[in-house]
């Protein structure tokens, strides 16, 4: 088999990104960019991100979850703790997400530090979730091998048995990582492969320094 995708070609025209009209600090641009991509780019699940984990195996490894909240403080997605990825940030909490909305020519790479929330409001989300999501947590041990899709279809119908009529607690392995952001970069694709990218850096001092980065 030789695939060759060379001849794959595309000049991106959507946007520009310049240091003298960018907000100082990348929360805002960011929420700027989420705003304006899930209202104008006809983007499915735009709070859908990439995060990648240094695994317990020295090995990076890149998954999608999805962005349940950001603040000025980071970004919140939820998990099961005991997951491969739930185990390596435990391990090192340094990870990468990223978001492509390929629709806007946009990329954003955040670096950051990733931590449990606190039990509270991992509390508040799973009370919000809709029941099937809640029986699903608590029947996937995730990551874990298992025999079949018939084993976890059992295990749900045994789960929905025992909790009829009852409200379902959050087990202690399923909750929120914050990532706290460190890095920020900002990418808009432009023509002749002369794209945009401005980096923010967190510094000492808690502000930002902002650099133009050659594409
Ligand atoms: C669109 C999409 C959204 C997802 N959202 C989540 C999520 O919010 N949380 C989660 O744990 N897994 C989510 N997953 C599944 C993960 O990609 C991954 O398969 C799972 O978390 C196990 O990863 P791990 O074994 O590396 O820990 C999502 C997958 C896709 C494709």
């Amino acid at each position: 088999m030789n695939a060759d995708l060379g001849n794959y070609r595309k000049s991106y025209e959507k946007g520009e990104l310049l240091l003298d009209n960018v907000p100082e600090n990348p929360i805002e641009l960011f929420r700027n960019w989420f705003v304006e991509v899930d209202s104008h780019f006809n983007v499915d699940e735009t709070n859908a991100m990439t995060i990648s984990t240094i695994g317990l195996d020295g090995y990076p490894k890149s998954r999608v979850v999805l962005l349940k909240k950001y603040t000025h403080e980071g970004f919140i997605f939820y998990t099961n703790y005991n997951s491969e990825k739930g185990k390596a940030i435990l391990a090192n909490p340094n990870v990468c997400l990223s978001f492509f909305w390929h629709s806007a020519e946009r990329q954003i790479i955040i670096k950051g530090k990733a931590e449990k929330i606190a039990e509270n409001l991992s509390d508040g989300y799973f009370e919000s979730r809709p029941r099937g999501s809640q029986l699903g947590a608590i029947t996937s041990n995730q990551s874990e091998v298992v025999k079949d899709r018939a084993e976890l279809e059992n295990k749900l119908k045994a789960l929905e048995l025992k909790f009829e009529g009852k409200e379902i607690e959050r087990p202690n392995n399923w909750g929120g990582f914050i990532i706290k952001p460190v890095e920020l970069e900002f990418w808009q694709g432009r023509p002749n492969r002369l794209h945009d990218r401005i980096r923010y850096q967190l510094q000492e001092d808690y502000n930002w320094k902002l650099e133009r980065l050659a594409p």
